[in-house]
């Protein structure tokens, strides 16, 4: 498995070599690695179950749920969203009252939307732009609807389909701006904005800032705090681990809580609770974002692998991602490019997130070929768009060279020709 050279190429280090270097390799053994002959790059998606997760999941059906019964309520249950939503705020650079977890991303985008139009009367625009994730259009279309014939969205272009558009966005966003909404790093191409210079942008003229941080959070460090973003989403399956469908976080500046009014009253966000008053009357501090019950056994399975992260500390996972993804771009500059195989993320690490997407006209059957012929777990994004994601907490660099290799035999082989266009249900 050494990587080869010809005259004019650099030659790249050894994989293995690189695994033996790296401070976080103890970390996979922390995750179940049920076929270690899988290369699965899509820790993007859906992240792999750590070991911790196992145990706590036994520990809370069997013993909270199966013997403690009802009293579970009282004895943490009743507290996690404020508890786990504390440990999410030291990777996103917030404070520990300023985090919830509860409901799904796309819910979660509905409470904050319709609480910041109502927040910002007179306005009328909500800015966003097409690298965006599509069920976050999705509800900003029924947001806008929903708030008035008067309120309407603006979407603007990427020149590229990979990188923002800086121009578009100022000219977009002015004094009848009430939102600026955008997914941090982008789903398809891995772009990261400048955080601090587009909440900027959007609080010059008057807008409330709000970030999707669904493809950040646990991949790169994030100061929400600092640069005085306004409101931000995020989800906690991908590189947090936390388990298919698991519950999404919600984040609110400290200062904008008390005025900011949750859309779907429920007697979660009440104040007083058990006093069940007739009338809603919301909670104090963040609260009153929660509608009802949480789903207390999802809940259980993000925190033992959000410590997890916060043990290996986003910084370290950040530095590692860099390290990996440019090693996966040099593979590709050495072997996929000559084959046709663009790259459709941004070639500089500093606006990258922790996915890199090749493009190929056959993208989507080479992904087909890959899971099913090369045991290579990559996901496809329409049009053309291989993703392959780096969980640096345990991605080898032997998968990716791994995988590269046999994403390779799968161009120079053919072997996509056999699967038929047609795409499955899930990509
Ligand atoms: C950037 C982004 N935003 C929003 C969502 C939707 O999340 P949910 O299905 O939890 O509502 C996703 C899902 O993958 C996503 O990637």
């Amino acid at each position: 498995m050494t990587p080869p050279a010809d005259s004019h190429t650099p030659i790249l280090p050894h994989p293995t070599e690189l695994d033996r270097q790296d401070p976080l390799a103890r970390y996979r053994d922390e995750f179940v690695i049920d076929d270690p002959d899988l290369i699965y790059l899509d820790g993007n998606s859906l992240g792999r179950l750590p070991k911790r997760t196992v145990a706590r999941m036994r520990e809370v059906v069997e013993h909270e749920w199966g013997a403690r019964l009802i009293r579970g309520w009282n004895e943490g249950w009743f507290t996690a969203p404020q508890r786990i939503g504390g440990k999410i705020a030291q990777l996103i650079g917030a404070a520990a009252d300023e985090v919830l977890v509860g409901d799904s991303t796309s819910v979660d985008l509905f409470k904050l939307i319709m609480a910041a139009l109502h927040a910002r009367p007179g306005r009328t625009k909500v800015v966003t732009d097409d690298l965006n994730f599509p069920s976050d259009l999705y509800v900003m279309q029924g947001a806008v609807k929903l708030a008035g014939p008067n309120y309407q969205l603006q979407i603007t272009h990427s020149a590229d389909g990979i990188t923002a558009n800086d121009d578009a966005l100022s000219k977009a966003i002015d004094a009848d701006t009430a939102l600026v909404a955008l997914t941090h790093t982008a789903f398809k191409s891995g772009f990261v904005y400048d955080m601090g210079a587009v909440t900027e942008m959007a609080h010059r003229a008057g807008a409330l800032m709000l970030w999707d941080l669904c493809h950040s959070v646990g991949a790169l460090p994030l100061a929400l705090d600092d640069h005085r973003a306004d409101l931000a989403v995020g989800c906690t399956y991908k590189y947090l681990n936390g388990g298919p469908g698991s519950p999404a976080f919600l984040f609110v500046r400290r200062d904008l809580q008390e005025w900011l009014v949750n859309p779907v009253w429920g007697w979660f966000g009440q104040k007083g609770q058990f006093d069940f008053a007739l009338n809603y009357q919301p909670a104090r501090g963040m609260t009153r974002m929660l509608t009802g019950t949480p789903s207390i056994l999802s809940l259980a399975a993000i925190e033992p692998a959000i410590d997890l992260m916060l043990e290996a500390r986003v910084e370290r996972l950040r530095a590692k991602s860099v390290e990996q993804t440019e090693y996966l771009i040099a593979l590709w500059e050495q072997w996929l490019k000559p084959l046709g195989v663009t790259l459709n993320s941004p070639r500089d690490a500093s606006c990258r997130g922790s996915h890199v997407s090749l493009g190929h006209p056959e993208g989507l059957r080479i992904d087909r070929a890959l899971i099913e012929d090369m045991r290579v777990i990559p996901d496809f994004r329409y049009p053309d768009n291989i993703r392959l994601g780096i969980a640096p907490l345990y991605t080898r660099f032997a998968d990716i060279y791994e995988g590269m290799s046999r994403l390779r035999r799968v161009i120079t082989e053919r072997l996509y020709e056999k699967y038929s266009i047609e795409r499955p249900e899930v990509t």
